[in-house]
């Protein structure tokens, strides 16, 4: 169940926002006029510093807070390489709300904390998250099997994952993972998140930078067109490109037993943005989630924003399960 310190209000509290939905921070598709889309809408806008060089990062968070007083985030995962670079920025630019990911959340953690951040670490299973509230983190997200981007081996779904980090912790938990409407949001919360995260939902914005290529194929996606690859590397969700893309020789030579060196070979450098920002389909990295399948318009992010708040409020006045009544079952 979910208990009292997981109410919705007490995690829009913390965050300074009116709406429990957060734009994930993302590699190659985030930016300024994303963010403070978002972010005049009620929910929080989060740039992913992860592809960002430390100048680059800077200079988006002064764009955001030319546009934008109020609370927006800065996602970092952290095996990035110049990450006390990023840190020094996030300080230094008093940004008000920090995701850290990939890697361990205690060596950041109280030093963005005593600089007046808050601190809120992505998990993939409830051990994780009970060492990220050791550490002192704020909030948790947990992002589930079917996420896009970077994932957990552990394969464990939002559905299985979220109720499971919710009876672990007593900080607020945001849901991930395969949500990207009222009804998905309605989940989340049913099973015991404070709010939710969505990634690829906010790839298909209007002002998100991402490739209109990209775009394009993720409208286009059906159902079972993701896979979770490289999980010997590093476990990442990609979308399958055209025939003989990217997406087709890993997956060639992942069922050829391919060794990590190998597949490393063919990761290289710079598929992420080649694929996402450009728009290479053949030889880029697509990474995406496997609500692709379910994505097919286009909209304005902050009018996204009203538009998930709208109908939410119809499914909350509705009911749980609008038109079905348990009693009329024989
Ligand atoms: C294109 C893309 C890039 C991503 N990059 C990052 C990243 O840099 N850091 C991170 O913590 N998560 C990253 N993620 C994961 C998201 O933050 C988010 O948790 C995930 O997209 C939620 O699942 P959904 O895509 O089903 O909404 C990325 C996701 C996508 C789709």
């Amino acid at each position: 169940m979910s208990r009292a310190n997981h109410h919705p209000q007490l995690l829009c509290d913390m965050l300074g926002i009116r709406h429990p939905v957060i734009q994930a921070g993302m590699v190659w598709c985030t930016g300024a006029e994303l963010v403070v889309a978002v972010s005049r809408a009620g929910g929080l806008g989060t740039l992913g510093a992860g592809s960002m060089y430390p100048d680059e990062l800077r200079a988006e968070v002064r764009r955001v807070k030319d546009q934008w007083s109020g609370a927006f985030a800065v996602n970092v995962p952290l095996l990035y390489p110049a990450v006390e670079e990023h840190m020094a920025t996030i300080v230094e630019e008093q940004v008000p709300v920090v995701f850290t990911s990939a890697g361990s959340p205690r060596k950041w953690t109280d030093h963005l904390k005593s600089a007046g951040c808050t601190v809120i670490h992505v998990v993939s299973s409830a051990v994780f998250a009970r060492k990220a509230v050791a550490a002192g983190v704020d909030a948790v997200v947990a992002e589930g099997f079917e996420a896009g981007g970077h994932n957990g081996r552990e394969e464990t779904t939002t559905m299985c994952l979220v109720p499971e980090v919710a009876n672990a912790v007593e900080v607020p938990v945001i849901a991930a993972g395969g949500l990207h409407d009222a009804r998905s949001i309605l989940a989340a919360l049913a099973l015991g998140a404070s709010g939710v995260q969505m990634g690829s939902r906010f790839v298909m914005t209007q002002e998100n930078p991402a490739h209109a290529a990209f775009k394009q194929r993720i409208a286009e996606a059906g159902a079972g067109e993701t896979r979770l690859m490289l999980k010997d590397v590093t476990p990442v969700r990609l979308l399958r490109g055209p025939e003989g893309s990217f997406y087709d020789q890993v997956a060639a030579a992942e069922d050829a037993g391919a060794d990590v060196e190998a597949l490393r070979a063919l990761l290289g450098r710079g598929r992420a943005k080649k694929g996402m920002r450009e728009g290479d389909l053949l030889e880029g990295e697509l990474e995406i989630g496997q609500v692709s399948a379910l994505l097919d318009d286009l909209p304005g992010a902050g009018v996204l924003v009203e538009r998930l708040v709208d109908e939410y409020r119809v499914f909350g006045t509705a009911g749980m399960a609008p038109g079905f009544h348990w009693d009329a079952l024989g």
